[in-house]
């Protein structure tokens, strides 16, 4: 008899769409490893998407910032990333990040660089923009992932510190130090709760290039595993109890599968990036999505 438990993904249902810097060398790579196809998407430049932060607002994937426009925030429909006539508040260059909230109905987006380091943060709903609190330290490249359904961001790579904030109704709030002083790693929140850091800087020991995966949980950190190579400067989805991590420097595609209360099972290479992508795009989606 066959058991098949239809509240989980499997891995050969996922689909991840990787719009790199280079919008034309877009791809849909499979969960599972066993393919990895050229899609095509439509964008106002080539290097539409370069140093640009993303996340989901309703469902739909959004950009925000970067080089070739500042402020811009772009909606990816069917193949087309769309320039909004809202735009952020502040221009976001490079080093800011964008993160899904409210259970995904709007995005934070904060930090960043344009002259100075900031610590400011804005919200679109999807139509408009509104300021809010900015954070105590900077952040820039420190990412924003969600702890206790929190945006929480970690280390500088300016300002070379360890420092972690969480932000609630009320302002932003200390959280326990990272133990390096870290920087352009990958923050994902798991369900339950707690908080992945991978990859990264070490600007506590000349900028050493890391492999490490720490989980923050109960207000501690805690190395949990390793990435199979060291990394920098990469994107990472989480979905159906797996998160996959596209390296920058290492050019790999590694895939951390979860039990179903969330230990890290297996930690597993399913592929290579055609080239070094730094901090690419990601939107999961179905199998013939563009291509
Ligand atoms: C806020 O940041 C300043 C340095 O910019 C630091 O001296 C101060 O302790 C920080 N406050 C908190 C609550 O972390
Ligand atoms: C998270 O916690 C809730 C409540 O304790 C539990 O029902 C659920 O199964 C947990 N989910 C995971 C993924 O651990």
């Amino acid at each position: 008899m066959l058991f098949l438990c239809p509240c989980i993904e499997q891995e050969s249902d996922v689909f991840i769409l990787v719009i790199p810097c280079y919008v034309d060398e877009s791809y849909l790579q499979s969960g599972d490893g066993s393919s990895q196809i050229s899609a095509t998407i439509n964008a106002p430049r080539n290097d539409y998407a370069e140093y640009a932060a993303h996340a989901l607002v309703n469902g739909k994937l959004h950009i925000f910032g970067g080089v070739s426009y500042s402020k811009k925030i772009a909606r990816l429909d069917d193949c087309t990333l769309n320039e909004l006539t809202v735009r952020l508040n502040e221009d976001r260059n490079y080093g800011h990040a964008a993160l899904s909230i409210e259970n995904g109905k709007k995005a934070l987006i904060c930090f960043g660089w344009n002259g100075d380091f900031r610590k400011t943060c804005e919200i679109f709903d999807g139509s408009t923009t509104v300021s809010t609190i900015a954070s105590n330290w900077t952040h820039h490249y420190g990412g924003l992932g969600l702890y206790k359904n929190q945006p929480t961001s970690v280390g500088c790579y300016d300002e070379e510190h360890q420092k972690a904030e969480t932000l609630s109704a009320s302002g932003w709030n200390s959280l326990p130090d990272h133990p390096k002083r870290i920087s352009e790693h990958s923050l994902v929140g798991l369900e339950n709760q707690s908080m992945l850091l991978i990859g990264g800087v070490d600007w506590g020991n000349d900028g050493v290039i890391q492999s490490g995966i720490w989980q923050l949980k109960d207000e501690n950190w805690n190395q949990i595993g390793d990435l199979l190579q060291t990394d920098y400067g990469g994107s990472a989805i989480y979905t159906g109890r797996s998160i996959y991590y596209f390296g920058y420097v290492s050019e790999a595609i590694t895939r951390l599968d979860f039990n179903e209360v969330e230990e890290l099972q297996s930690v597993s290479k399913i592929g290579n990036q055609p080239s070094d992508f730094y901090l690419p795009v990601l939107f999961q989606t179905v199998s013939n999505y563009c291509i």
